[in-house]
């Protein structure tokens, strides 16, 4: 093992909780030696462990971190610390009720497991520094200590007074008085103008609701309410320990459907500029039963590219199963073979982690089938244990990828307030929205063809990339519109589609059709939106073809841009469906309608022939190999995946090395199921 986590080492391990076996110390010390076996460098520690180190108020136990924190580095570990603020104590609860969450009905939690606290209670915040004071004074300069993991997987949202009034109080600085409220608000419907700040509730409970710009403020005051507890948690680490870097681990969701995408619930673009490394529990569910490998691979790629593109700097698994999980309804073993082949797409994608959820697997309660490196065989000899070992050992072979950074030309857009104000918007199909689900429709064709893409929000910098896909982009900021027309302006390609540019900041519609930014840039003018019940379809007619729409057709004239495509059927027959507008230097294209799959293959593959996209491929493409690279200033590294069942042969069109066996690559490689290669050339 290396000394220095960050000096050419991914990291290899997961959360360890010692706290649950502190009885068992022949289990402990047989975990050291696995850690060993299984070429496991680094532990997550004390994420859940508050009641092993503040057994009682103010009375603290270290003995046993100590001695892990001992243990870890004699064999060369580095531990991640975690705050352990995601599972409070009993008797904090207890002594302190306010410290339990509120619900929108106004009804206190109980205990609860974890993850149920306020973020606002002065006495929550108040233990929360006393413990992490403790932390960092006690394993500040250990040399283990590798970075901090602030709390778990922070989500949800409290009603309490306190968080009521820290909402009015949020409410007051953005809006300044209830004039500006009220108009942003649109409150004059259904009387709802308030009078008095003290009239300014939460969102209501019930459902009932109709202020569509107080919902996107909620959402996004519950975003900074849960980055100021981070904060507040990270201030006493900042101060003891400014050299070691911070981290939280974010979420995806959609398991256990054919959805898997990015966390919606917490602007996570916002939240990544308070961390000094992203990093992300993955856990696609993988061996499904309602789609292929490949499928659950291109979203499972998608969301790391996502993560990636939040500070377009490596970031970290912090947690992701050897096998199984045990929160499905049916929970599948990961197929021999599988845990490696979804292991080095993290790394692929930018990861430089694979860390466990979890070392050893819990003897009781919720998570004691959750699956785990080390099981209650409690041997090293099982098929998980010897995946994970071959894994690691391998990650030790391709150390020198650590750290490189990506290379790309593509960016979708992808924005965290205009999704949650199209889902609340009502109106048109309300289970047909799908913005997430889309742009990965959009990402699948160069998912398929090996073209790197990045996912950016409209407030980055996309101004480099050759193209830039912004579909049903609904809420729009003037400055988003500006951007769009310089990149444009400037020689870029940009795709846009129905459904965008229809609101402002607050949720209220723009008014007399496409704003203007947006008119000159795309060439036309929006005049419907036609919503289509799931059973009917139009088409349009593309370079010759007829693609099948559904869901959305916005009816549009074409003002100076060139149509492409014209719908075939309905009211709006002959109509624009597809659309390019010269624009400065660049090019704009407009998808008037929701189409599938089929239409965006034969729609990029021109673009990117136009474009040259493809040009950085080292083979053909392969739409069940995926093949992504990494870039340090002298190679170009390759990982190269067979997501398939069947054993795949692909013809390179550039000469490769093996990074692990350092032999040239013969033009013709053969994978067997599941396989990874990992290759390179010099720059
Ligand atoms: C989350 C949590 C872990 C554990 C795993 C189980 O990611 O952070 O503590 O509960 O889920 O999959
Ligand atoms: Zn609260």
């Amino acid at each position: 093992m290396g000394n220095q986590l960050f000096d050419q080492q991914f990291m290899h391990g997961g959360d360890y909780n010692p706290d649950q076996w502190l009885a068992y110390p022949e289990i402990l010390q047989k975990d050291l030696a696995y850690m060993q076996q299984a070429h496991v460098n680094t532990v997550t520690l004390g994420v859940f462990a508050w009641s092993a180190l503040e057994p009682q108020e103010g009375v603290y136990r270290f003995d046993w971190l100590d001695r892990v924190f001992d243990q870890i580095h004699s064999i060369g570990g580095k531990v991640i610390l975690a705050t352990p603020s995601g599972g409070r104590p009993q008797w904090l609860s207890q002594k302190y009720p306010e410290v339990n969450r509120t619900n929108a009905q106004g009804q206190k939690h109980s205990h609860g497991f974890r993850h149920n606290h306020c973020y606002s209670s002065p006495i929550y915040r108040e233990k929360v520094t006393q413990i992490n004071q403790q932390l960092a004074k006690r394993y500040g300069k250990h040399p283990a200590l590798a970075m901090w993991h602030i709390s778990n997987e922070y989500s949800g949202e409290c009603f309490c007074s306190y968080c009521q009034e820290n909402w009015r109080r949020w409410l007051q600085k953005k809006y300044g008085d209830l004039a500006t409220l009220n108009h942003a608000w649109w409150t004059s419907f259904w009387s709802g103008t308030y009078s008095d700040w003290s009239q300014v509730l939460p969102p209501s409970p019930l459902g009932e609701h109709k202020v569509h710009g107080m919902d996107l403020d909620w959402k996004r005051f519950v975003t900074d309410r849960t980055i100021d507890f981070y904060l507040h948690e990270c201030t006493p680490i900042r101060q003891l320990t400014p050299d070691i870097p911070v981290t939280t681990n974010f979420m995806a969701e959609g398991h256990a459907t054919q959805d898997f995408i990015p966390l919606e619930g917490i602007d996570y673009s916002k939240f990544a500029r308070h961390v000094d490394i992203v990093s992300w529990d993955s856990y696609p569910d993988w061996n499904n039963n309602f789609e292929s490998l490949a499928a659950t691979a291109m979203k499972s790629a998608y969301v790391h590219d996502q993560y990636w593109s939040l500070k377009k700097q490596p970031f970290l698994v912090m947690e992701c199963t050897p096998s199984f999980v045990n929160w499905h309804s049916i929970n599948k073993a990961k197929k021999p073979g599988v845990h490696q082949l979804s292991a080095m797409q993290q790394i692929a994608h930018g990861s430089d982690s694979t860390l466990y959820f979890q070392w050893r697997q819990s003897r009781g309660n919720s998570e004691k089938f959750h699956g785990a490196v080390v099981g209650h065989d409690d041997s090293t000899e099982n098929r998980v244990f010897k995946e994970v070992a071959a894994y690691g050992k391998r990650l030790e072979k391709i150390k020198e990828i650590q750290g490189t950074t990506r290379k790309k030309a593509v960016a979708i857009l992808f924005d965290w307030e205009s999704n949650w104000a199209l889902k609340r918007g009502g109106g048109f199909g309300r289970p047909t929205r799908r913005y997430p689900q889309t742009l990965q429709e959009h990402y699948r064709y160069f998912w398929e063809q090996d073209i790197a893409v990045d996912i950016l929000t409209p407030e980055q910098d996309f101004s480099d990339y050759q193209l830039v896909i912004a579909p049903m982009l609904y809420l729009m900021t003037a400055e988003t519109m500006a951007k769009l027309c310089q990149y444009t302006e400037a020689g870029g390609t940009l795709i846009s589609s129905y459904f965008s540019g229809m609101v402002n900041e607050t949720d209220l519609l723009y008014l007399g059709g496409l704003p203007q930014p947006l008119r000159g840039l795309l060439g036309i003018n929006v005049l419907e939106l036609e919503t289509l019940f799931d059973t009917e379809h139009n088409q349009v007619v593309f370079q010759g073809q007829p693609f099948e729409t559904r869901d959305y057709s916005a009816i549009i004239e074409a003002e100076t841009a060139e149509v492409l495509g014209e719908y075939q059927a309905d009211f709006y027959q002959g109509t624009p469906a597809i659309t390019k507008n010269a624009f400065g230097a660049g090019t704009a294209y407009y998808l008037a309608a929701r189409t599938n799959y089929d239409f965006f293959e034969q729609f990029y593959a021109s673009l990117a022939r136009e474009l040259s996209l493809a040009e950085e491929r080292i083979a053909h493409a392969n739409p069940e190999v995926s093949i992504q690279g990494r870039i340090s200033p002298e190679r170009t590294y390759f990982f190269i995946m067979n997501f398939s069942e069947k054993e795949q042969t692909l013809d390179l069109i550039k000469e490769v090395v093996d990074l692990e066996t350092n032999q040239a690559v013969p033009p013709t490689v053969t994978l067997a199921p599941y396989e990874v290669r990992v290759v390179y050339f010099n720059n």
